[in-house]
């Protein structure tokens, strides 16, 4: 069998994270352990009752068997528009302003493509949810790392990235409230990041793939609330997480007509549009009375809750994320990343994610998604407790 060379893009892209995690995990169950799984980010409840009835209804018309139209329905762009009225008081013209997408993960591969030439640069933050990187990279493009630090909330501090790098760079992405640190963002700091991407006429792109999970009460920002945000940004919202729809593959990116433009314009030459009937559903999910969300983030805070006392309980010093369904923890002194999320592995049959696959300052710490039941957090609790580490 001859084997065919794979072209230079696809060299460039880094190592698969979640990928090779997933293939660890498997091969554990198949092993017959009781595993609890904490490493992935894997919404563990199912969609809304009434989203599913929408898709069934849906599918049954044949409407919604042909291809859709060319960048989707307008019903579903308007609803966008309506949602981003309604919860964060932002204008969209939604045959301009919003582009839908299989998932916002495909949408940050198509905003590099969109932007980045082979040479630009694109600010990437580190740690980082890891597919910023393979989409910079897929485009020839080389990223500029902005580290997020635990003493400034895990925000980046715009006042150590030198000029030279500021001035070079073509993109910026951010991502509030934060995979994998849980940090969250203040409307203050999207002003701030307004202003410096006017000053260096970079393009940023906000990924707000956990706005809906706020804790405590507060509503976290939308980047397009800062004032003159969609001048020089957009951002990604997917109804991955909120919704519970993981599985059903939709998303879609809003703001600076520009690059909405682009990106509709290489979607034209990739797809035509998602499948009728999860347009309709999804608007369904968007629109209407929206408690239900509501009940999935306070299922979200009693998890963080039990989680945290249970760790505490142990002798795991751990504070509280304020936002996202995971924590971010440091590793107890003596260990790597790698060697703490391998012996709870190994020893209690808990999956935490190593936090170095996040970039090389996520080394000293794991990443555990609130994603299993408070009584499985608590048992995850009790067997670590079990090992004597803390
Ligand atoms: C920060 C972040 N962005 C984007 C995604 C991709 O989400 P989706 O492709 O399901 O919209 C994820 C998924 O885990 C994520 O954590």
């Amino acid at each position: 069998m001859q084997e065919f060379e794979q072209s230079d893009a696809i060299k460039r892209l880094p190592d698969q994270f979640f990928a090779k995690l997933g293939k660890k995990v498997q091969a554990m169950i198949d092993e017959g352990h009781d595993v609890i799984n904490l490493g992935q980010g894997n919404p563990d409840l199912p969609t809304s009752d009434h989203i599913v009835k929408a898709l069934q209804k849906a599918a049954e018309n044949p409407v919604n068997h042909k291809y859709s139209p060319f960048q989707g329905f307008p019903y579903f762009k308007e609803a966008v528009a309506d949602f981003y009225k309604r919860e964060y008081n932002v204008d969209l013209d939604p045959e301009t302003e919003v582009a839908l997408m299989f998932g916002s993960k495909i949408g940050l591969f198509e905003v590099s493509q969109s932007l980045l030439n082979p040479g630009d640069t694109a600010l990437v933050p580190n740690p980082g949810y890891p597919d910023y990187l393979s989409g910079v990279a897929l485009a020839g493009a080389q990223p500029e790392l902005m580290p997020l630090l635990e003493e400034n909330g895990f925000l980046p501090d715009y006042n150590n990235l030198s000029k030279e790098m500021l001035e070079k760079a073509k993109m910026m992405f951010l991502n509030y409230p934060n995979n994998p640190t849980a940090g969250v963002a203040t409307k203050e700091f999207f002003d701030e990041t307004v202003a410096l991407a006017k000053q260096h006429d970079f393009c940023v792109v906000h990924d707000f793939a956990y706005g809906a999970i706020g804790f405590d009460g507060v509503k976290q920002p939308s980047f397009l609330s800062s004032e003159g945000a969609k001048d020089v940004g957009i951002e990604m919202y997917t109804l991955s997480k909120t919704y519970n729809m993981a599985g059903w593959r939709v998303a879609f990116a809003v703001g600076n007509p520009s690059v909405i433009q682009t990106i509709n314009l290489l979607q034209d030459h990739l797809f035509t549009s998602l499948f009728g009937a999860i347009q309709e559903a999804a608007t369904v999910a968007i629109s209407g009375d929206l408690s239900y969300v509501e009940k999935l983030v306070d299922i979200y805070e009693d998890r963080r809750n039990v989680l945290i006392e249970s760790l505490n309980d142990i002798g795991w010093k751990v504070s509280a994320p304020k936002g996202t369904f995971f924590a971010w923890f440091k590793v107890p002194e003596g260990y790597t990343s790698r060697e703490f999320a391998d012996l709870l592995l190994d020893k209690a049959q808990v999956v935490v994610a190593d936090g170095s696959g996040f970039g090389s300052l996520g080394e000293g710490y794991v990443r555990l998604g609130l994603l299993d039941s408070e009584e499985r957090l608590k048992e995850a609790a009790e067997r670590i407790g079990k090992l004597n580490l803390f």
